[in-house]
């Protein structure tokens, strides 16, 4: 029979999907048996499966209320914005709430046009901002195309890619190549056409790209020179998953203009997004009207789960759990990655996103390398991305991960990448 509902981002084949029992910590359980979560699902179940508090927040608030019109307020909205503030840089005095990442990229790209009175972005090739036509526009891989043409005056940008830098350059010697062409295409287009840069402090699905120092100083620079406003999209990066609460954190001195977040922000167990804004952006709508809404704007039970997340990752010390898990993972993906006997790979790491890229993976020979991995994979019950068409492989378990379980983890995504590299061989 066939399934009565889509498969998102595929051709609806008849394979078989997941389906999930229950879960636990870092693991999961469906009709095969336990698997290692390596993936976070999404990326967004950066608290783990099954968080008994995550539960009793959702169901204490269903008790009291599930209905509210987008104005209304009630305690979790209130105390989860506040809480939100206090966790953005300085500055930071509103939050729009949305239902996942890319209203919130939708709604900043708006609040961006409505303040700046420009309509055209600059965001980056490898990027994902987000499925809806005005996120989709801004993203840059292999989802955006198939639905072209998209909104007029989203411009894309060269990667900050160093181990396959676009402009040919040493992260040693370059002069940040990458960043300034933000600068240039802004002077290209006319230095008061670009309303927003938008870009993800690490790109993280697209192989966790990490920026070089001074990257995104020089992005904000050029934002300023041109009157743009800086955008950090914190969708997949945000709470914790680079070892610090946002992305940003890692880029000292650097202030965006707004921050879109969704994921972590519930840690998956609600739909929630939210764009925090910065008072020289949200000072504008005080006297003019700010022509953005949705009839679940802070839906109470997603508040609620955005609440308790935050006080879970504070008390159980998830943030400094992935910066001092960071130096295990890298030395499992360095393991990995060497296992694949003489190809040159990059490992890049931080916090509890890791990806390997191998030099030569989009070869044709690699092709059978990475349908072995993932029928390995499989096998084996560990959850996460090989990625066939880019040649990587990103690794983001739950931010809870034992060390024993993420060790262990890696020694088994080892054997698979052992026994997969054996059949490229052949
Ligand atoms: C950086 C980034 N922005 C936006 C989105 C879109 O979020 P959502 O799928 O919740 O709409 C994603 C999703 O993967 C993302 O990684």
């Amino acid at each position: 029979m066939s399934r009565p509902f889509f498969t998102t981002w595929s051709q609806q084949s008849s394979d078989p999907l997941f389906e999930i029992l229950e879960g636990q910590g870092a693991r999961f359980r469906t009709h095969e048996g336990w698997w290692l979560d390596f993936a976070s699902l999404s990326y967004q179940a950066n608290l783990g499966h099954g968080h008994p508090r995550m539960v009793d927040a959702i169901k204490r608030q269903a008790e009291k209320f599930c209905l509210c019109l987008p104005n209304h307020t009630y305690p979790a909205k209130e105390n989860l914005a506040r809480r939100l503030l206090e966790l953005a840089p300085p500055g930071f005095d509103k939050v729009f709430f949305t239902l996942g990442g890319s209203e919130a990229v939708e709604n900043a790209l708006k609040i961006a046009r409505l303040v700046t009175g420009r309509y055209k972005t600059i965001s980056r090739y490898r990027s994902y901002h987000g499925a809806s036509m005005g996120a989709l526009s801004l993203s840059g891989d292999y989802r955006r195309p198939p639905l072209e043409p998209l909104l007029t005056g989203a411009l894309h940008a060269l990667d900050c890619h160093c181990y396959r830098c676009p402009f040919g350059k040493v992260v040693d010697s370059c002069q940040r190549e990458c960043a300034q062409q933000f600068d240039h295409i802004m002077q290209l287009e006319g230095s008061e056409s670009v309303a927003a840069v938008f870009c993800e402090p690490i790109p993280g699905a697209n192989g966790v790209l990490i920026p070089p120092d001074g990257y995104w100083r020089k992005l904000r620079e050029a934002c300023d020179r041109h009157g743009a406003l800086l955008v950090a999209d914190e969708v997949l990066t945000g709470f914790g998953r680079t070892g610090r609460w946002f992305g940003i954190e890692h880029e000292q001195g650097v202030v965006p203009d707004m921050i879109t977040m969704a994921k972590g922000l519930t840690g998956g167990y609600a739909p929630l997004g939210a764009v925090l804004v910065h008072e020289r952006v949200s000072k504008m709508f005080n006297d003019q009207k700010l022509y953005c809404g949705l009839t679940y704007y802070g839906h109470p039970l997603s508040c609620a789960a955005g609440e308790e997340a935050l006080a879970i990752y504070q008390e159980e010390g998830l943030i400094e759990r992935a910066a001092s898990l960071e130096p295990l993972l890298r030395s499992g993906l360095e393991s990995i990655a060497a296992a694949v006997q003489g190809e040159e790979a990059d490992v890049r790491v931080r916090g509890l996103l890791g990806a390997i890229e191998w030099r030569n993976g989009t070869e044709p020979k690699w092709a059978s390398f990475f349908t072995t991995l993932s029928q390995q994979l499989k096998r084996e019950r560990i959850h996460c991305y090989p990625k066939i068409d880019t040649g990587m492989m990103v690794i983001a378990p739950p931010l809870v991960i034992e060390e024993s379980e993420l060790r262990e983890g890696l020694e088994r995504v080892r054997a698979c990448v052992v026994s997969a590299s054996d059949h490229m061989a052949c």
